[in-house]
C-alpha cells in the first residue's frame, strides 16, 4: 500500500488539516486516518449501492454549532513567557469575536514579552498577575478564577510551565489557578525544538495527557532563534480557537445526561490472601468515564481494583467482586447510557475460606467455581428502567468481529466495542487500542489510536445517538 506522510502535503493542505485535527482534538496523523477511512467507506458503499445509513452516527457538528460553542463561554487565558506570547493577543481577539468572555493571567515571564496593559486593553478587564495581590484576591481570588470559568487555555505553554503543571506546583497565580481548577485545560506548547524533544518534557506531557489536559500543537517551522527550525512553534491562534470550540462543544454534548461506566478487573477471593483476577488495567474504562464527564455528563464509574487515579468530575464507586459491581450498577441506575468496559471475572470460587488455606504436603486443594452474574446482560434485558443505550465490550483473541456480532445479540445490548486482546496486540494494559464498533446496522472499524482518543470518539457517538433517539 502506498504510504503518505503529512510532511509531503503542500502548506495550504497542511494548514487545513491542522485546523480540522485541532477541531476534532486529534493528531494530524489520526485525522488523516479518519479521512482515509471515511473516504474508503464511502467509495465502498457507493460501489455496493448500500442504502443503510452509517450507525453509530458519525457526522461532525455543523459550522454554526461549532461557532456557537464559544458564545458567552468564560475562558481564562494564561499567557506564559515565550516569544509566541504576541500571538496570544490575537488569540484574545479571535475568541472574543466568537463571543467568549475572556479573563487573562500573565505570568512573570509572560510580562517580559507582553504587558498587562496591552492584555487589559484587549479584554477590557484587569489582567491578573500576582497570587499575593490583595486587590485581586479580595476582588476575584485565585479560587474563583479557577472555578468561575468554562475552560482554561495556556498559550504559550512553556517547558517550565508544563513541568510545574505536571508536578502540581502552585507558587504563582497561574500555577495555583491551574492546580485549583476542575475545568478543562487546553495547552498550546511553545518552545525550542530541543526543549520539546527533551525527555523531561516528554515525561511531563505524558503526565498532563494522563491527567486529562488537552494539547494543541506545537507545529513545525522556524524558531525565533536565528537558524533554528523544528517542532516547537505554538499553534496558530485559529488552530487554538478550533481546539477551544471542539472542547466547549464536547463539554455540552452530554449535559443533563447520566452515564454509568464499569471499568477494570474484578477480584474474586479464594481466601483472605488469594483471589482470581485478570490483566485488565482499567485504562479504557477510566478514559471513557473521563470523556463522558468532559462532555458534561453526570458520570458514575463503578471500578474494580486498578492502579489509576480517579478521573476528574466523576463519582467513583470502588468494588472488588463481580457481585459488588452488579449491586453498584443496580444502585447507580437509572441512566441514559451504560457502558460496560470492565473485564468482569466470569466465575468466582464456590466458597471463600475465612482463613488462609494452608499448604499440606501431598494435598492439592480443589477449586470449585460458580458463574458470576452477567451485569451487562442483566441491564440490557431489563424490561423497565433500561438505559436508552447499552454498550458492551468484547475482548477477543480470535474471530473478533464474528464473536462480537454474536455477543451483541446474546447480551441484548445496542453496541459492542470489540478488540483483539491476544498477547501480540499489546492492548491489555497498553495505551493503544484498535476497536470495531458492532451495532444493529453494521461494523465500523476504527484506526489504531490511544485509549483516550477511542474514549472521546465513543462518547461523541453516544451523544449523537442519544440526540438522534430523542428526536
Ligand atoms: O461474556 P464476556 O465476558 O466476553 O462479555 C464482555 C462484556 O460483558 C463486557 O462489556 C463486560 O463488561 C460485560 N460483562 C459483565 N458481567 C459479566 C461478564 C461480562 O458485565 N459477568
Amino acid at each position: 500500500m502506498a504510504s503518505l506522510t503529512v510532511r509531503q502535503l503542500d502548506e495550504k493542505l497542511k494548514k487545513l488539516l491542522r485546523l480540522r485535527a485541532a477541531r476534532h482534538g486529534r493528531s494530524m496523523e489520526d485525522e488523516v486516518r479518519v479521512i482515509l477511512r471515511q473516504a474508503a467507506e464511502e467509495a465502498g458503499r457507493e460501489a455496493l449501492d448500500l442504502i443503510n445509513p452509517p450507525n453509530p452516527p458519525a457526522q461532525p457538528a455543523p459550522r454554526q454549532a461549532r461557532a456557537d460553542a464559544v458564545v458567552q463561554k468564560r475562558v481564562v487565558l494564561i499567557i506564559g513567557g515565550g516569544i509566541a506570547a504576541y500571538k496570544s493577543l490575537d488569540l484574545i481577539r479571535r475568541l472574543q469575536e466568537r463571543g467568549a468572555r475572556m479573563r487573562c493571567i500573565l505570568t512573570a515571564a509572560g510580562q517580559q514579552f507582553v504587558t498587562p496593559l496591552a492584555v487589559g486593553a484587549l479584554t477590557g478587564q484587569r489582567t491578573f498577575t500576582d497570587l499575593f495581590d490583595p486587590q485581586s484576591e479580595f476582588d476575584v481570588g485565585h479560587i474563583r478564577l479557577a472555578r468561575d470559568t468554562d475552560l482554561l487555555v495556556v498559550a504559550p505553554a512553556t517547558a517550565d510551565l508544563l513541568a510545574k503543571m505536571a508536578g502540581g506546583h502552585a507558587d504563582d497565580l497561574a500555577t495555583a489557578v491551574l492546580l485549583a481548577t476542575d475545568r478543562p485545560i487546553l495547552i498550546a506548547p511553545a518552545m525550542n525544538p530541543r526543549m520539546w524533544a527533551a525527555k523531561a518534557t516528554t515525561r511531563n506531557l505524558a503526565q498532563l495527557s494522563a491527567d486529562g489536559v488537552r494539547i494543541v500543537g506545537p507545529n513545525a517551522g522556524e524558531m525565533a532563534e536565528h537558524g533554528e527550525a523544528g517542532l516547537g512553534r505554538m499553534a496558530e491562534p485559529l488552530e487554538i480557537v478550533a481546539a477551544v470550540e471542539g472542547i466547549l462543544r464536547r463539554g455540552a454534548a452530554l449535559a443533563g445526561k447520566r452515564v454509568i461506566v464499569t471499568s477494570g478487573p474484578t477480584h474474586e477471593p479464594i481466601d483472605p490472601v488469594r483471589y482470581i483476577a485478570n490483566r485488565s488495567s482499567g485504562k479504557q474504562g477510566h478514559a471513557i468515564a473521563a470523556a463522558a464527564a468532559a462532555a458534561g455528563a453526570d458520570v458514575v464509574l463503578v471500578s474494580g481494583p486498578v492502579a489509576l487515579p480517579d478521573p476528574r468530575g466523576v463519582a467513583v464507586v470502588k468494588v472488588e467482586t463481580a457481585q459488588q459491581m452488579a449491586e453498584a450498577v443496580a444502585t447507580a441506575l437509572p441512566a441514559d447510557a451504560a457502558i460496560f468496559a470492565a473485564a468482569v471475572a466470569d466465575w468466582r470460587s464456590d466458597s471463600t475460606s475465612a482463613s488462609k488455606i494452608k499448604k499440606q504436603p501431598g494435598h492439592t486443594p480443589t477449586l470449585t467455581l460458580t458463574e458470576n452474574p452477567d451485569i451487562l446482560s442483566a441491564v440490557a434485558h431489563r424490561t423497565s428502567g433500561r438505559p436508552r443505550l447499552v454498550i458492551g465490550f468484547a475482548a477477543e483473541t480470535d474471530n473478533v468481529i464474528a464473536n462480537a456480532r454474536a455477543k451483541r445479540i446474546k447480551k441484548g445490548c445496542d453496541w459492542i466495542v470489540a478488540n483483539d486482546v491476544s498477547a501480540e496486540s499489546g492492548i491489555m494494559g497498553g495505551d493503544m487500542n484498535t476497536v470495531h464498533v458492532v451495532s444493529a446496522s453494521g461494523v465500523e472499524s476504527w484506526p489504531p489510536q490511544g485509549k483516550d482518543e477511542v474514549a472521546r470518539t465513543l462518547i461523541d457517538r453516544v451523544a449523537a445517538a442519544l440526540d438522534g433517539r430523542k428526536e
